[in-house]
């Protein structure tokens, strides 16, 4: 018996936190990346370059590998139905990930299931788009590409008749449509559970998520305020979709809070996710921690909090490039703020670090995380 082997594909910032994850426990990992400069590839030593969109490289990736998993969603699906006929353990799944890859899939998957979603239905073109507005009560709404967004790439939102007319470009991009409702919401939350093979399950507490032009900016652990009985439903909500359809892993679940107090899916993530990274200082076993004793089949850690107050704010890239000039005052101004930084370039929008704060009093921890997260992009200078 010797250490296991984690193989994951995708060479981003969740692979590079997930192999860190990993080192205290020995578990050797070994990263499939899109070139030697990807985030993950700068920090581990074991790393194959290529295209995880090619089978055979795939093949020679998995050689050796004692578990698949991934850092990204584009693994095509077909590709890992051919590593598991193999006999690769591919964790999450390509059953279970398929509802985080195709967001028509997991919307049909969850209404089956009775689990709540804002109304939705695959549109064809522009002018179907303002049919769909007509059936739920009108303007505006919501297109998506089914496969292939992130950070709000692949979101339309759409203002009124014309504006659809206006609106091809989701039609262009060569995969379905869905259409869905607007949703007025009070506030976006995460439910975030892991669960093994075996069938255990953790539940992280939900947070609070803050998008700013779709991209998530902070995130607060608790979700400030949250109704106990919204928060122990939501957790409830999340483990049933893991258990539904056999996720392995980390799963995030995107939530919006709605103005009369429920919850409804936005969308689901099957590995480590940003509206999880407060786990690392915040947690007693961090998402990637767990993610990695998921999918190695050991008994899963404790999830709790160790402070009452943990806040995740993101560094996204400014228009300045010396994210390290940052860190004398950042350190000598607050000793206890933890800094995440990926090793990215920095270019405008692009998340290239994160940082966490925790502690007692929730306003003074938000401000703590937001100065040093603003004083590393440059957005504020004292
Ligand atoms: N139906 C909706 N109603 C209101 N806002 C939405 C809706 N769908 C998405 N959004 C907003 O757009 C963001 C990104 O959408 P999401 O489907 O999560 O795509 P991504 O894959 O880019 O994260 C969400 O976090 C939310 O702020
Ligand atoms: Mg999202």
């Amino acid at each position: 018996m010797t250490f296991p082997v984690v193989g994951m594909v995708g060479g981003g910032q969740l692979a590079r936190m997930t192999h860190e994850a990993g080192i205290p426990l020995g578990i050797r990992f070994r990263l499939l990346s899109d070139t030697p400069d990807d985030s993950a590839a700068q920090a581990a030593g074991d790393v194959v370059i290529g295209d995880y969109r090619d089978l055979d490289t795939l093949r020679a990736f998995a050689k050796g590998c004692d578990v698949i998993t991934f850092d990204h969603e584009h693994v095509p699906t077909e590709h890992l139905r051919a590593l598991e006929a193999e006999g690769i353990p591919v964790r999450p799944g390509p059953d279970a990930l398929v509802h985080a890859q195709d967001k028509g899939v997991m919307r049909a998957r969850l209404t089956e299931l009775g689990i709540p979603c804002p109304r939705h239905r695959v549109v064809a073109d522009p002018a179907d788009v303002a049919r769909f507005a007509a059936e739920v009560g009108g303007f505006p709404v919501v297109l998506k590409t089914v496969r292939g967004g992130y950070d709000g790439k692949g979101v339309w939102v759409v203002r009124d008749a014309e504006h659809a007319a206006a609106t091809t470009e989701p039609f262009r991009a060569g995969v379905a449509v869905l259409a869905e409702e607007k949703v007025d919401f009070a506030r976006e939350l995460a439910a975030n559970v892991v669960r093994s093979p075996h069938g255990q399950a953790v539940a992280y507490p939900v947070v609070e998520s803050v998008q700013v032009d779709g991209v998530c900016d902070t995130v607060i652990a608790p979700a400030p305020g949250i109704d106990p009985g919204l928060s122990l439903a939501a957790q409830e909500l999340a483990l049933r979709i893991a258990s539904e359809l056999g996720v392995t892993g980390h799963l995030a679940v995107e939530l919006f809070e709605t103005r009369d107090g429920r919850v409804l899916v936005n969308e689901l993530a099957m590995r480590p996710h940003n509206s999880g990274h407060w786990t690392q200082d915040g947690a007693v076993t961090s998402q990637f921690a767990n993610h990695l004793r998921a999918v190695l089949d050991l008994p899963l850690g404790d999830p709790r909090p160790r402070a009452p107050w943990t806040v995740m704010a993101n560094v996204l890239g400014g228009d300045f490039p010396d994210m390290y000039q940052g860190y004398l005052h950042c350190m000598a101004r607050d000793p206890a703020v933890k800094i995440h930084m990926y090793g990215k370039d920095v270019r405008p929008g692009r998340k290239v670090g994160h940082v966490n704060s925790y502690g007692d009093d929730l306003a003074e921890v938000r401000e703590r995380a937001r100065h040093a997260a603003d004083y590393l992009r440059g957005v504020i200078t004292e």
